[in-house]
């Protein structure tokens, strides 16, 4: 079978204006819980975060969410990686969730701020011994010379905190928050006809912030 003809129809849902929330976050939220649930999403939180330099040369990974509110959708990493220096030289940026198996797909565009160093602190504190040594062996996105040479340096980092019943948390590392600007709410349709909205946020007269909706064209 040639590429070119590999497709399938997309057919198990629609999204029509009367389910719409107010606010994008509360539709987040509806959709997140669904993925959860579905067993034809295996990794709910895996999320593309595509970043670009200041030059404008753009580049995409995998990160995991790790917190949501209406404030913005959370992330960590090494603040010393490709998409830290991104980040901090341009703080616009995009995630996209591709939830294929529902047919379905959110893309977030917004601008990226650090988090706190205490919630750094307290998430960094909550993951496993494991996954915190290896945030310490690791200098992301620089190269190393082999596998062998990673993990001595993981078992450098064993040998530092043997003794230390709490493993601090490296100053390179912490996370992000992606406050929200633009969301794109997608959900494929028979004939291609997909259902797309966007909520854009926009300030009232008075300066509150609102969000706007409107329906695209598949
Ligand atoms: C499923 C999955 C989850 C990942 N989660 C994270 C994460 O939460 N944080 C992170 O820094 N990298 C994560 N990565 C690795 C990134 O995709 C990427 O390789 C790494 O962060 C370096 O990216 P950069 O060189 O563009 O900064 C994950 C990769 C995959 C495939």
């Amino acid at each position: 079978m040639g590429i070119d003809s590999i497709r399938r129809d997309y057919e198990q849902g629609s999204l029509n204006r009367d389910q719409l929330t107010d606010t994008p976050h509360a539709l987040f939220e509806q959709w997140f819980a669904a993925a959860i649930q579905s067993a034809d999403t295996p990794d709910p939180t895996a999320m593309v975060l595509s970043t670009a330099s200041a030059t404008g040369r753009p580049a995409q990974r995998v990160v995991l969410l790790k917190g949501s509110s209406p404030e913005g959708y959370c992330f960590y990493t090494n603040y010393n990686s490709r998409k830290a220096q991104d980040l901090d030289e341009n703080p616009q940026c995009c995630l996209h969730f591709a939830w294929l198996g529902m047919e379905r797909q959110i893309i977030i565009e917004g601008t990226a701020e650090r988090l706190t160093d205490a919630e750094n602190d307290a998430y960094f504190a909550s993951r496993p011994r494991q996954s915190q040594l290896g945030a310490w062996a690791s200098a992301q996105s620089e190269t190393v010379a082999s596998r062998e040479a990673l993990d001595q340096k993981f078992a450098e980092a064993t040998t530092q905190f043997a003794t230390e019943a709490h493993i601090p948390r490296p100053e390179f590392w912490g996370g992000y928050r992606i406050q929200p600007l633009r969301y794109e709410f997608w959900q494929g349709g028979r004939a291609r006809l997909h259902d797309r909205f966007i909520y854009e946020r926009a300030l009232s007269d008075q300066g509150q912030h609102l969000w706007s909706i409107s329906r695209l064209q598949p």
